[in-house]
């Protein structure tokens, strides 16, 4: 469908676990398709959820200047997956008509675009994506808003760690988010100099961790940061380090619709490992929903906005099925099913060239 001058209806809804950039993105929906193309936006409230249950939200308001600034989602989120209800699709495409919405823009990570492919593919609702998550592990882009601030906030936190393990000389453990890919463990761990950082995309073995550890020890350095994202996990061969869950790091309780356990805690099994076998005194520090809240980097926040401004201008040139996308620096549209498909994991290179240099 292209829409030639006319105004639209669009939906908008933000799914999945909240990040930095989602007002953002919302706002740059609404400011470039009510001025520019003349559309009516509504939003769509707690992600698919809104949908199912038709709550929505007037988001006209959602102009100003100062949302740009403000962490969270002003729509709220929910990790509600329509394709594990009764006629879930069905109640979409009707809520879909009785607004008689031309588009729908879907802001989420893997789960919420890969309902919004089947949706499209399956059901032919008229849906483009954008595409957050601070675990930056959607393919087809270089790059989700949230990451940036994510990497951010635990690179702070590193500095900080660093300094109180100096002075007791200590191994701090910091456990950070990265359920399938480790690209916030990798960058912070780069940028804070992390001496140890285990990824979900390398199992690791204790006794390599620990030995890299003591010669660091002995080489005249007396306290170390490791960091270790949630989803990594031990070797077999890592006797000693109890792992649960099928997805790597530690099943923290509980699984949401789409599957997943709800990760946390590997971060603790490592520090009292290292301390078990080195002597080393060891504590963590599990950064936990900090890495998702408060207010976006000025990178995310002009990221958020050129994929809000892309995904309008997707609308209008009837782009469905497609996601925005940044590569090489450029916005462009990628499938939603490419997107959603495997999770995009840290590129060994970065891992092996250039973080593992510093290690140890
Ligand atoms: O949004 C992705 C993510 O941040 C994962 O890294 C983490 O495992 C998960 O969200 C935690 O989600 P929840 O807010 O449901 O605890």
């Amino acid at each position: 469908m292209s829409s030639g001058d006319r105004g639209l209806n669009v939906g908008v809804l933000t799914g999945g676990g909240d990040c930095p950039g989602l007002n953002a993105a919302i706002r740059a929906i609404v400011v470039k398709g009510e001025r520019r193309y003349g559309d009516e936006v509504v939003g769509f409230l707690d992600g698919w959820r809104g949908l199912l249950e038709d709550s929505t939200m007037a988001l006209a308001s959602a102009t100003s200047s100062e949302l740009v600034t403000v962490g969270g989602t002003i729509l709220g989120t929910s990790r509600t997956n329509p394709f594990s209800v009764d006629r879930g699709m069905d109640r979409i495409s009707q809520t879909v008509s009785s607004h008689s919405l031309d588009a729908l823009i879907a802001i989420g990570g893997e789960d919420t675009l890969g309902v919004a492919a089947r949706l499209w593919e399956e059901g032919g609702i008229p849906i483009v994506g954008v595409p957050k998550t601070i675990d930056n592990d959607l393919s087809g882009t270089e790059m989700t808003f949230g990451f940036d601030t994510a990497v951010q906030i635990a690179t702070e936190a590193i500095d900080r760690l660093r300094t109180t393990a100096e002075s007791h000389h200590r191994v701090i453990v910091c456990e950070v988010m990265g359920r399938n890919a480790g690209w916030i463990a990798t960058y912070a761990g780069i940028a804070g100099g992390a001496a140890e950082i285990l990824v979900p995309e390398e199992p690791f073995e204790i006794d390599e961790v620990c030995d890299r550890l003591r010669k660091r020890h002995n080489g005249g350095k007396f306290s170390s940061v490791v960091v270790i994202a949630e989803g990594a996990s031990a070797r077999s061969d890592s006797p000693g380090l109890a792992l649960g869950g099928s997805q790597g790091g530690t099943p923290a309780g509980g699984m949401d619709e789409f599957g997943h356990i709800r990760l946390g805690g590997i971060g603790s099994l490592l520090a009292e490992e290292i301390e078990r076998r080195t002597g080393f005194e060891s504590r963590v520090t599990i950064l936990g929903h900090i890495q998702r809240g408060g207010t976006p980097t000025a990178y995310d926040r002009v990221l958020a906005t050129r994929y809000g401004v892309a995904a309008i201008d997707s609308v209008h040139t009837g782009a469905f099925g497609t996601m925005v996308a940044l590569q090489a620096g450029k916005i462009v549209r990628v499938s939603l099913a490419e997107a959603s498909g495997n999770a995009k994991t840290v590129d060994p290179e970065l891992l092996h060239d250039v973080a593992e240099v510093f290690l140890g």
